[in-house]
């Protein structure tokens, strides 16, 4: 069911510091930083060739990442995402499956302007888990 990896999220705790870290250390293709009110979050993308890095900073007091940053004050990986074809049809067979998905199971828009849903971590050995219909 589940296809390409879509990317791997990242959470910072300084987002300029982070983006300059992947550009030089690493050598990496670095985007700009884009704003995303509806997620809470800054994105800056880091594009490789195989996959994408997405580097999130909490943006607005409400934002999901401020917590986790609260209890990981160094960052992490915060989640990642894999590809479906039919994100509906792929919901409807994980809760047939017995996973749960978060936010009521609808799919919102996610940060690439697709359908996306998130899956509770504690279905899938502590990882939270994206799933982006492509
Ligand atoms: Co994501």
């Amino acid at each position: 069911m589940i296809g390409r990896l879509n990317h791997v999220a990242i959470a910072v705790p300084d987002l300029e510091a982070a983006s300059a870290q992947y550009r030089t250390m690493l050598g990496a293709e670095v985007g700009p930083p884009q704003d995303e009110p509806d997620h809470g979050v800054t994105v800056v993308f880091i594009t490789l060739p195989n996959t994408k890095i997405e580097l999130l900073f909490p943006l607005g007091t409400a934002s999901p990442i401020q917590g986790f940053l609260d209890k990981n004050p160094s960052g992490g990986i915060h989640h990642i995402c894999y590809e479906v074809d039919d994100i509906l049809a792929a919901r409807d067979h994980l809760l047939a499956q017995g996973a749960r998905v978060l936010g009521g199971g609808a799919p919102k828009t996610g940060a690439h302007g697709k359908p996306v849903l998130f899956l509770h971590p504690k279905d899938f050995n502590g990882c939270l888990i994206e799933l982006e219909q492509v």
